[in-house]
């Protein structure tokens, strides 16, 4: 009996300083967001002691809603909220007029800020988290190199080749295909065609691999032990860079015994600095083979799932496709009979196919929101982003926002052809903006276009039933499986021809 009531009295004990603790925690926690709100501080919720808000957030992206979290909050405290998210305090802004001030302001208020697995994988002078002069010089290199029509022109062929030889290969699957996998195939084989030059073979093979490897540590715990995912992705880095710096040495000696300066055939011409002429010294190589490699991160992905969900959003929507396919079978029929090649501007004036790129990348939201850090207190729309703290400028929140799009879970291409809906307006930002504008949009839409064009124009196909997934990224979660057949075998055209 004894040992009865004094047990109790240890958990009485326990139970009242857990109490009194959780009291302090919760009038200590009062206190810090009075004086937050005082300063101008969003209002909001920094939710568990270490934890934060990060369940809710992770739980959101399995959802078909990934917004669910953004909107929450949204109506609680307003468009630019306060929570605390993987391990840090942030700031979310769902507000198109914010997110344009943070993206504008890069490098003296705003510097990129990423998980730690992710800077501990991206060197210290990867593109994505360089500032300053040696940004601009990086970027304006690469953007205007993308912009080129002389590269436009080449990559063209090179996008064709890749699109028509892997299309060519569907029919032996025994008509089921997965369309994510082929996808990545395709935008991959691009993607090193236009940084390093390499065709398609054992070397690109091996970059593969080895680039799968490296960017699976990129969504990982940071812990770098033997064995570990971020361990193992830092071993694939040392194998990339040692193939590609040997890739930029020999590019470095043919340009020594060359006389005449050529125009950038790579991006390895143009940081060796072909593209200025040369008149500066040539960077390091090791500076050059890991921003090559960085380069390929954010161009690896992006463009096939845009290319995949606009394969599911067309299935789910007949009318749109039944759209797509009149006008990409239009510019087929003058290509034969004209028997000319086309040409990157064929592509992309196709104006209803544009809008189907559009319309996907808003909706598909492969890149949901940019982080950045606050260098100082900065104040926007009256919110103070105090110095040190992230700001996540969430892109999702405004492109699925009903106060920009009517009707925002709606696939439709037609939209984007209605007064004040523009790919330029501030409330479409798939590509980001300001000086971290992605320097790949235009290619992205190339590609896309040239493989949709192939695609409609080649085949017919009926989905199967799949869904996707929004965490960590943006993909399909059964690949996307199709059943396909050759296009002369539909009725639509039939009719057309006949
Ligand atoms: C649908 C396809 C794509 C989407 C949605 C996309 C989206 C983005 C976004 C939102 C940013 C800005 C990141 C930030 O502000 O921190 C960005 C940056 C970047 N993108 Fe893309 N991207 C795509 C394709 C590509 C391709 C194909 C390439 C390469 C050829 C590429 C290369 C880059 C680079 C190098 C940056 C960094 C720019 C800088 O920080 O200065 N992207 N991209």
């Amino acid at each position: 009996m004894k040992g009865e009531s004094g047990g109790s009295l240890v958990w009485i004990g326990i139970a009242t300083v857990v109490a009194v603790g959780w009291f302090i925690y919760k009038m200590r926690k009062r206190q810090k967001e009075k004086k937050d709100t005082n300063r101008g501080i969003p209002r909001g919720n920094s939710g568990w002691p270490l934890l934060g808000e990060t369940l809710e957030f992770i739980a959101s992206g399995y959802t078909s809603r990934p917004v669910s979290f953004m909107e929450k909050r949204k109506s609680l405290y307003g468009k630019v909220f306060k929570t605390h998210i993987l391990g840090k305090g942030i700031i979310v802004s769902t507000d198109a007029e914010v997110n344009k001030v943070v993206l504008q302001n890069n490098g003296d208020v705003f510097i990129p800020c990423y998980p730690k697995s992710i800077t501990e994988l991206f060197g210290k002078n990867s593109i994505l988290q360089m500032n300053g002069p040696v940004h601009r010089r990086v970027h304006g290199l690469i953007g205007s190199f993308l912009k080129s029509a002389q590269f436009k022109t080449r990559i063209t062929r090179d996008i064709e080749a890749s699109v028509r030889h892997f299309l060519s290969t569907w029919l032996e699957k025994q008509h089921c295909v997965y369309v994510q996998d082929e996808a990545k195939k395709i935008a991959f084989e691009v993607l090193i065609k236009l940084i390093l030059s390499v065709g398609p073979g054992e070397e690109l093979n091996l970059l593969k691999k080895e680039f799968e490897e490296f960017t699976k540590g990129l969504i990982c715990l940071p812990i770098k032990l033997p064995g570990t995912t971020l361990y193992k992705s830092l071993k694939a880095k040392e194998r990339l860079s040692k193939m590609v710096g040997k890739m930029v040495e020999d590019r470095k000696l043919s340009m020594e015994k060359r006389e005449e300066k050529a125009l950038p055939n790579d991006a390895i011409d143009v940081l060796l600095g072909y593209a200025d002429g040369a008149k500066q010294p040539l960077p390091p190589s090791d500076f050059i083979s890991g921003n090559l490699i960085e380069m390929m991160i954010p161009g690896e992905e992006t463009v096939p799932t845009a290319m995949t969900l606009s394969v599911k959003f067309l299935s789910d929507n007949p009318v749109a496709l039944a759209r797509l396919v009149e006008e990409n079978m239009e510019l087929k029929r003058q290509k034969i009979s004209s028997s000319e090649d086309y040409t990157w501007t064929d592509y992309m004036s196709l104006p209803f196919t544009q809008n189907v790129i559009s319309e996907t990348l808003r909706l598909a939201n492969v890149i949901n929101a940019v982080w950045r850090k606050a260098l100082k207190d900065v104040k926007i729309k009256g919110h103070l982003i105090p110095k040190g703290w992230c700001v996540l400028a969430s892109f999702t929140s405004v492109h699925m926002d009903e106060e920009n799009y009517e009707n925002p879970y709606n696939f439709d291409p037609w939209r984007w052809e209605k007064a004040g809906v523009a790919v330029t307006s501030t409330t479409f930002t798939p590509f980001g903006g300001g000086q971290r504008l992605c320097p790949g949009l235009e290619l992205s839409r190339l590609e896309i276009s040239i493989f949709l064009h192939h695609l409609v124009t080649t085949y017919r196909w009926v989905a199967e039933k799949d869904e996707i997934v929004y965490f960590p990224t943006v993909k399909m979660k059964s690949k996307l499986p199709i059943n396909i057949m050759p296009f002369e075998q539909n009725p639509l055209i039939q009719t057309k021809q006949n």
